[in-house]
């Protein structure tokens, strides 16, 4: 039988890629989106897979999601949280809060409203497993703006809190924490231009962090659908953290000279 699995933002970057790594493992897979023309697009090239119209706003659009979802397959296996905005930024001072509740329901609440829906399915069917897309930026300062950060915290200890309700009924919830992946997110453009734009960010992420390269988009849906798979069948409540050594601490080249020459043999 084939395992049945939601990505939301499975258009672009992270989601295509887990998209596309699920249909290798024999998945049938959903992708929910606001980019139409390219989540058909990926829908028709995997063959075993369904474009939805999903804005992750509106709780209304996420039922008549997995009711689609249970009328042609009657469960669900695998849902992955994942799309998102970079969202309102600025100093805090002079941060503009009216753009704060529309970011915060785009990187936040989906996640919650996700999960909500896809939990009551997985309960009944005692078995299924929940993958939400956080960030290194949900674990500390400088890695976003304030808000992104805030929301990406909230979905890290979101994804526990639930973990525990959810553990008895044979259902797992995770996280997964990127780093700096090479997707159109950082590029303020969801067009061709990205790829342009892209190779210039790359050549920044060479020296700012212990693997000296941008990560991948695949290398983060790897993770993703180990999570999700029976493989992953005692994780939960985990926040896994796929960065090239972002997180591990700093660089010895950026240790201030004073620790540099306590260990001359590493300078
Ligand atoms: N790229 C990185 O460096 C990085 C790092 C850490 C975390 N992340 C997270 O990874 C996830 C995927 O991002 P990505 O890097 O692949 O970026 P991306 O821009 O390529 O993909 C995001 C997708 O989400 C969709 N989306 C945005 N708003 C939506 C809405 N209201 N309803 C439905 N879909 C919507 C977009 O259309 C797009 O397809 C996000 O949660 C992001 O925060 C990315």
């Amino acid at each position: 039988m084939n395992r049945i699995a939601f990505v939301t933002g499975g258009a672009s970057g992270i989601g295509a890629a887990t998209a596309r790594l699920f249909k290798a493992q024999g998945c049938f897979v959903y992708i929910g989106d606001v980019q139409g023309d390219k989540g058909r697009e990926l829908a028709h090239e995997l063959g075993d897979a369904e474009f939805i119209d999903l804005n992750v706003r509106e709780e209304a659009q996420f039922e008549r999601a997995f009711a689609r979802i249970m009328e042609r397959h009657g469960r669900l296996d695998a849902m992955v949280n994942n799309a998102a905005i970079v969202g309102v930024m600025g100093p805090i001072a002079s941060l503009p809060l009216e753009q704060y509740d529309y970011s915060q329901e785009i990187i936040q609440r989906s996640v919650v409203l996700g999960t909500k829906h896809a939990a009551r399915i997985m309960q009944t069917q005692k078995s299924g497993s929940i993958v939400n897309v956080a960030s290194v930026a949900g674990l500390t300062g400088g890695y976003s703006p304030h808000v992104y950060a805030a929301c990406k915290a909230a979905v890290v200890n979101f994804t526990s809190s639930v973990a525990l309700e959810l553990a008895e009924d044979g259902v797992r919830i995770n996280a997964v924490c990127p780093g700096n992946i090479a997707t159109p997110i950082h590029t303020g453009v969801k067009d061709a231009r990205w790829i342009e734009r892209i190779a210039k960010i790359r050549e920044g992420a060479v020296d700012d962090q212990p693997m000296p390269r941008m990560g991948e988009p695949e290398e983060i849906g790897e993770a993703v659908v180990w999570l999700a798979s029976d493989a992953a069948s005692y994780v939960t409540g985990h926040a896994l953290v796929v960065d090239g050594g972002l997180m591990a601490g700093r660089m010895w080249r950026k240790q201030p000279p004073f620790i540099r020459e306590l260990h001359p043999a590493r300078v």
